[in-house]
This record gives C-alpha cells, sequence and structure tokens, in this order.
C-alpha cells in the first residue's frame, strides 16, 4: 500500500485557520476528490469535525484519543493503529491536519501538495518535507483566484534519475514495481528522450496513465508502440492495461487474451483477474496460485485461443 499525503498550504505554509481552511477554492476540492475517492482517507479529529461528515465513496480514518464510536468513521487511537486499518487498499491518503502531517511524514512514499499563492494568518502549518522527496510533477493554475500551483512529490531514496538510458529503464521499473509512477514516468521519460525504444515508450505510456496523466494520450503512445512492435509482450501487457484504465474495458481484455494466446503468463493471467474474468481454476481441490493450477491455467487459456 502506498501512503500518500494530500494537502493544501499557503506560500507561508499554512493550512488553517480557527478550525476551518482559509480559502474557498472549488477547483482544489475537487482535485481532492477525484484522488481520494475508491481510497482509504486518514485524518484527525479536528479535521474530520470541520468537514462535519464522512467522506462519500471513501474509507473514513479518524485518529483520536478521545472520539467514541462514529457511524461511517473507523476511530483509530494511534497514527499506526489508523494506516493498518487501511490494509488492503491501493493508497492511503493522509489528510491532516498539522500533526498527522507531521507524524506520517516520514512514513509516507508521496506528497500530493497544492501550493495556494499568497500569505495567509493562521494557526496550523505543512511541517517541511525531508530532503527525500523530490517534486516529480507540476502544474500552474495561473487563472484562478487565487493562483495556485500543484505538485507531486514521491520519495527518492534510491532512485536518482540519470545515467545512460539503459540505467534510467532500469531505475523506471524498479519505480513502477513500488508503484512510484510519477518517478517511472520521468526516468522513461529521460530514457525515451536518450533513445527512442516502442517498449520504453509503452512504459512511459502506462506510467503517465497511472500517475493522472492524459489518459486518451498515453492509450495513443502506447498503440504505437505496438505497432512498432508487435511480438513485444510487455508492450501488450501495458496497451491493455491502458485500454482498462481508459474506460475500454472490452478491448482491454481482449488485448490481454491474446497476449495470453502469444505466450504471456502470470501478469496477464492475474491483470484478467484483476478485471473479475476468470473462471474456477483447472483442479477446485488446490489452490488457484498452486504451480499446477497456474501451469494448466494458462496451457488451457492458449489451447482456447487456438
Ligand atoms: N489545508 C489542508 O490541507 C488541511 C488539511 C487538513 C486540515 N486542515 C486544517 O487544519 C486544521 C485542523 O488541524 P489540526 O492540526 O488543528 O488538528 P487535526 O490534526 O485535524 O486533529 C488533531 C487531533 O487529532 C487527534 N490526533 C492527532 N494525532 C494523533 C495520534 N497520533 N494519535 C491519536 N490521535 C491523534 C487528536 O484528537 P483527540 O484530541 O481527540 O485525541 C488531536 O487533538 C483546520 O483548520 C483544518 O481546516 C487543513
Amino acid at each position: 500500500m502506498i501512503i500518500s499525503i494530500i494537502a493544501a498550504m499557503s506560500d507561508n505554509r499554512v493550512i488553517g485557520v480557527d478550525g476551518k481552511l482559509p480559502w474557498d477554492i472549488p477547483a482544489d476540492l475537487a482535485r481532492f476528490r477525484n484522488l481520494t475517492l475508491g481510497h482509504a482517507v486518514l485524518m484527525g479529529r479536528k479535521t474530520f469535525e470541520s468537514i462535519g461528515h464522512p467522506l462519500e465513496g471513501r474509507r473514513n480514518i479518524v485518529v483520536s484519543r478521545t472520539m467514541g464510536k462514529t457511524e461511517g468513521v473507523i476511530v483509530a487511537r494511534t497514527l499506526q493503529e489508523g494506516i493498518a486499518a487501511a490494509d488492503g487498499d491501493e493508497e492511503l491518503f493522509i489528510c491532516g491536519g498539522e500533526a498527522v502531517f507531521r507524524e506520517a511524514l516520514p512514513l509516507c512514499q508521496r506528497i500530493y501538495l497544492t501550493v495556494v499563492h499568497g500569505r495567509y494568518e493562521g494557526d496550523v502549518n505543512f511541517p517541511q518535507p525531508p530532503c527525500s522527496f523530490a517534486e516529480l510533477h507540476r502544474e500552474d493554475f495561473t487563472d484562478g483566484t487565487p493562483p495556485t500551483t500543484f505538485l507531486v512529490m514521491e520519495k527518492v531514496d534510491r532512485f536518482e534519475p540519470g545515467g545512460d538510458a539503459e540505467e534510467l529503464r532500469q531505475k523506471g521499473i524498479e519505480a513502477l514495481h513500488r508503484r512510484l509512477y510519477f518517478l517511472a514516468r520521468c526516468c522513461f521519460g529521460q530514457a525515451q528522450a536518450i533513445e527512442d525504444s516502442p517498449e520504453t515508450a509503452s512504459d512511459l505510456a502506462y506510467s503517465q496513465a497511472k500517475s493522472g496523466g492524459e489518459l486518451p494520450a498515453a492509450q495513443k503512445l502506447a498503440e504505437k508502440a505496438l505497432r512498432d512492435d508487435p511480438d513485444n509482450l510487455r508492450i501488450r501487457l501495458n496497451l491493455g492495461r491502458i485500454q482498462i484504465l481508459n474506460g475500454e474495458k472490452g478491448q482491454g481484455l481482449e488485448t490481454l487474451r491474446k497476449g495470453v494466446q502469444m505466450g504471456g503468463g502470470q501478469e496477464f493471467l492475474s491483470e484478467l483477474a484483476r478485471c473479475g474474468t476468470r473462471g474456477t481454476p483447472p483442479i477446485k481441490s488446490l489452490p488457484r496460485s498452486h504451480p499446477l493450477n497456474r501451469y494448466l491455467g494458462i496451457l488451457m487459456h492458449r489451447l482456447r485461443g487456438q
């Protein structure tokens, strides 16, 4: 599970005043909603009280030593207990306030930070992230009142983008494994700039799709990569995943099934399983993950495709 912090602070690091947000920025609230929807959100008791109700469509976890049982909310007595309550979610969003951010910073891998330009009076601040966080994404919204900048930072302890195309590619793959999609995007983007390759282009497209990039553009990039290298299974896997993310589930499943017929293994089957398309395992008395079931499953899938 990725532990992320999501926050909005002013140029002078203020995040709140008198129990409220110091600003009203509907576009930022909408982004907060889009990013957190379907995930677990964790917040301090005062932040929960200032919102006034559980956030719909999300698993709400509130840390408090005093709060009693509350409908629609998991109350945790410590931050660790709160994090454990999010177990099984792909991403946990820590939503503040100040003490919660401070305690969570050493534990989190990603920070979504809106900087609200201007100096605000306030009584709570956003703590300075350690320098192991690197900015991987930046968008300026200069038309809004107030103007804002949206940043995404990720912990880069072991990753220092740089090196030749192959090194960058390997870093990108490692970042993908750790689900550090912005970092992966950064590494594949740099690798691609040094040496154009269809496989790297498809990895770039997948990390773009997973890091909130334009899905149709990511799909186009992966489609072109597959046209350039049609037998490449990694490219096919990336394209199938992107098609599903882009809402083209039928097409995505077809791309993945063809991959299985072409010799693609567990990664393709796991992706199909995630979409709920797998039937019962060949040997029902053995677990699905048993090597015999895996092997027979792949074999039968291929035979069906002949
Ligand atoms: N701009 C932003 O991104 C943002 C985000 C969130 C909040 N805010 C603003 O920040 C303000 C609220 O933040 P705040 O810092 O004052 O309060 P808060 O962090 O929301 O809540 C503090 C309370 O949370 C509980 N708590 C904190 N750490 C805990 C831990 N480790 N274990 C158990 N309980 C813990 C305690 O509750 P008990 O006293 O019940 O034990 C503590 O009194 C508001 O103005 C809000 O609008 C801004």
